[in-house]
């Protein structure tokens, strides 16, 4: 039995499809198992770009790739990105998505945008692709899954209750225009038709893979700090992107998990609002945004920018059962005259070692910060750890004492070959 959940270990955007992909090569299997296309993955595979979304990484490669019943589903905008991926050669015949996958609508699009906008509702900086509502209509039993689209009378009669209900909330709480009931069953009806071939109980499927010994990978979305239980809530995604999350979102046992790898880069980024005590509003802020391009793939929104925080990684190490770490775009702090790493907070004059639950607290946390000389080396071409400067091994070794986790891959660059590889995979 040999499988690998790979988790973001900040709030997302940690290059998670960089490794999923490199990691890809040893695994016979990709799942994802939560979010929808609020993710942007950037693969970069043979100097070639792919942009996924919804796409589980793996069909770049050509593997087996799954669509879990944990993931909020845009048919719409799947065929799309299938579109695009197939002009750039790509071949979806391996493709599975899971009959229990919810649908997201377009109401659930619309009802996004107008509470993000709405003043009477706290604005959380959503990607406004109908994630949170989705969600909501599955945890409230009206959800419409795929398994109901592959039906077209049940998906109308499902659809009708729902658009009544939808259609009251914009014209009364949002004074919107109403949304057209045949507009939405025409569309998503061509869809069924596109995406029937793909459909099937993947649960069965996945644990079969696992059974016979398959390598199988899981892909996280998002990241544990946008975890709707653990995260900072309310300022989190809807979903559980979190190890945790596998089990639910690719219908597979706890017992079948065996190793955790959680991706954060080496310094921190996030996008939308929400506490951020690392937080650079300076030029050095500046400067990691613009060398590390940090701009959203979705969204195209500029990211905010930080210091590394240990506080926070060493709480996903510990959510998530982590066994390695993957410490992603450690290039781009080259350059820097001093790195600071955040190794507690400060609340009102008492040290604090762990990531308060009560948001106003953690909004006030100061972080407290041990300092780092930098480096000048490029290491676009560096290939093993002990090629590295010793200035960049003390603050990966530091990283990995505090965040009490080893680190087992290190990405030096967007290319898959960019990348030091310190560790085993797969029980190998
Ligand atoms: P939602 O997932 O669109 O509802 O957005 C909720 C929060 O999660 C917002 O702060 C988003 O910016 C953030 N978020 C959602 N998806 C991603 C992602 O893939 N990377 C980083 N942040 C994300």
């Amino acid at each position: 039995m040999s499988s690998l959940v790979i988790v973001g270990a900040q709030w997302g955007d940690e290059g998670k499809g960089k490794v999923t992909d490199f990691l890809t090569d040893k695994a016979d299997v990709v799942v994802r198992y939560q979010g929808g296309n609020n993710a942007g993955h950037t693969v970069i595979s043979n100097g070639k770009v792919y942009k996924l979304h919804l796409v589980p990484s793996g069909i770049v490669q050509n593997k087996p790739s799954v669509i879990g019943s944990g993931v909020a589903l845009d048919p719409l905008s799947l065929i799309e990105e299938m579109n695009e991926l197939k002009m750039q050669g790509i071949i979806f015949d391996k493709l599975l998505i899971d009959k229990r996958t919810h649908l997201i609508l377009p109401y659930h699009i619309k009802l996004d945008q107008l509470r993000e906008e709405s003043s009477a509702r706290t604005e959380i900086g959503t990607t406004k692709r109908g994630i949170g509502p989705c969600y909501e209509d599955k945890t409230k039993r009206c959800g419409i899954r795929v398994c109901d689209l592959m039906m077209p009378e049940i998906f109308k009669e499902k659809l009708k209750q729902n658009l009544n209900n939808v259609n009251t909330e914009l014209k009364k709480i949002y004074s919107s225009d109403e949304l057209d009931f045949d507009d939405i069953a025409d569309k998503y009806l061509n869809a069924a038709k596109i995406i029937r071939p793909y459909v099937a109980d993947t649960s069965i499927i996945v644990q079969d893979y696992i059974k016979s010994g398959k390598k199988v990978l899981f892909e996280g979305a998002q990241g544990t700090m946008l975890d709707v239980n653990y995260g900072t809530y309310p300022y989190v995604t809807s979903s559980h992107p979190t190890t945790a999350g596998v089990c639910v979102g690719a219908g597979i046992p706890p017992t079948a998990i065996n190793e955790a790898i959680g991706i954060a880069k080496a310094y921190t980024t996030r996008v939308g609002k929400g506490p951020f005590p690392t937080e650079l509003l300076d030029k050095t802020g500046d400067y990691l945004r613009e060398k590390g391009h940090e701009y959203g793939v979705t969204t195209g929104r500029p990211r905010r920018c930080g210091w590394f925080d240990t506080v926070g990684v060493r709480y996903a190490a510990r959510i998530n059962g982590l066994t390695g770490l993957a410490i992603t775009k450690l290039d781009t702090l080259t350059g820097l005259k001093e790195i600071k790493l955040c190794v507690s907070y400060k609340y009102k004059g008492e040290i604090l070692n762990v990531i308060p639950p009560e948001l106003n607290i953690f909004d006030e946390c100061e972080p407290v910060y041990e300092v780092f000389e930098g480096w000048e080396q490029d290491m676009s071409s560096v290939r093993s750890y002990n090629d590295l400067n010793d200035n960049a091994k003390k603050y990966l070794s530091r990283i990995s004492e505090l965040c009490e986790t080893p680190i087992s891959i290190i990405s030096v660059g967007p290319d898959r070959q960019q990348t030091i590889i310190n560790g085993k995979f797969f029980n190998e």
